[in-house]
């Protein structure tokens, strides 16, 4: 009998994931979108919660934070991607940040604010490269990385505001800014263990050269060159166990992928960011490479029998995000 996997989302992450699942399994996306054709791979308007599937895979942020993963649970199903509880590490920025300074893990100084005096006045103490976010979700365009302190003040008001990204950016969370080489380690995660997924980066910057306002992401390629398994391992024992650690002893069972996105800088990683999901553009150079069966490897990941670290081609993959006109604004 053929198995079928339910992928929930719309993009190109979705559907790397559909064709990705397709190897093995007829896929149903949900909503999918018009260029998802393929042999094994249908697109249908309903609900996952109303489709029949062995195995729903999670792709983007906003359903497992508005709790899609524990209504499917709920219904008995297999399901990749974590709880609302676990979701808000990346959900509330605030909360991820309360998680690693809890867990001991390397991460930048920052603060938490909803008043913008109190905002403006630890801004003013940092020098250097400031980082200012909206603490709830933005599609990864809520971050401003600036030099600029009065360019970070008029972000830090127009955020806590609510003017320019309504009710994420009512908390925000100020950042110093690291220097470094960034990383994306996606971590499979069943509940007990952890195995990592092959490194990739991506470049969020809209321009050429690093330049521009930060983005989802421009494009992103997998190998990378300077990442190798001594680093892999260090990201793992240092930033990714301990995080874990941190939120069983909260009562938080994560079953999903965990994206780590770290910056190398001169004193070591440091964590700037989890997500409770693959990553996107990222998503669209791991699965390609992936040489175990993803059926398989996702289900074992969903039912807490993951057994050893995925394993990956030795090809390299690349891919460069065509975005609208105005993209991120
Ligand atoms: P985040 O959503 O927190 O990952 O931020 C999105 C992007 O902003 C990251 O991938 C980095 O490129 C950049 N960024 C975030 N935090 C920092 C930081 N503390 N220093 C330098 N760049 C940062
Ligand atoms: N590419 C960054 C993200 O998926 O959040």
């Amino acid at each position: 009998m053929t198995r079928r996997a339910c992928v929930v989302g719309s993009g190109a992450r979705e559907h790397a994931l559909a064709l990705a699942l397709s190897r093995s399994a007829s896929v149903l996306v949900t909503p999918g979108n018009d260029a998802m054709h393929g042999q094994s791979i249908q697109v249908s308007d309903l609900p996952a919660t109303a489709i029949d599937a062995d195995l729903y895979v999670i792709g983007p942020e906003q359903p497992l934070v508005d709790g899609l993963a524990d209504e499917l649970r709920d219904q008995g199903r297999l399901v990749v991607g974590p709880g609302r509880d676990a979701a808000q590490l990346e959900g509330s920025k605030a909360f991820m940040k309360d998680v690693l300074a809890s867990a001991g893990v390397p991460t930048a100084r920052y603060g938490a604010f909803d008043d913008a005096d109190r905002a403006v006045a630890f801004l003013r103490e940092l020098s250097g490269t400031v980082v200012v976010k909206t603490d709830g979700l933005a599609s990864g365009k809520g971050v401003l990385v600036t030099e600029d302190l009065d360019e970070a003040e008029v972000d830090v008001r127009a955020k806590l505001s609510g003017a320019s990204f309504g009710d994420a950016g009512r908390r925000i969370v100020i950042e110093e800014g690291l220097k470094g080489e960034e990383v994306t380690l996606q971590v499979l995660v069943d509940g007990n263990s952890a195995e990592p997924m092959a490194p990739a980066r991506d470049y969020k910057r809209l321009h050429d050269d690093d330049g521009g306002p930060n983005t989802g992401g421009m494009g992103a390629v997998s190998p990378v060159a300077s990442v190798d398994d001594a680093l892999v391992k260090t990201l793992m024992d240092r930033a990714v166990a301990p995080t874990l650690a941190e939120l069983r002893q909260r009562g938080i069972d994560y079953r999903g992928v965990l994206y780590t996105g770290v910056m190398i800088t001169g004193e070591g990683p440091s964590v700037l960011e989890f997500n409770v999901r693959l990553g996107d553009p990222e998503a669209e150079v791991i699965l390609p490479r992936l040489a175990d069966d993803p059926f398989d490897l996702f289900a074992s990941v969903a039912s807490g029998t993951l057994s050893g670290a995925p394993r990956f081609s030795s090809d390299a993959a690349v891919t460069v995000v065509l975005a609208a006109e105005g993209y991120p604004a």
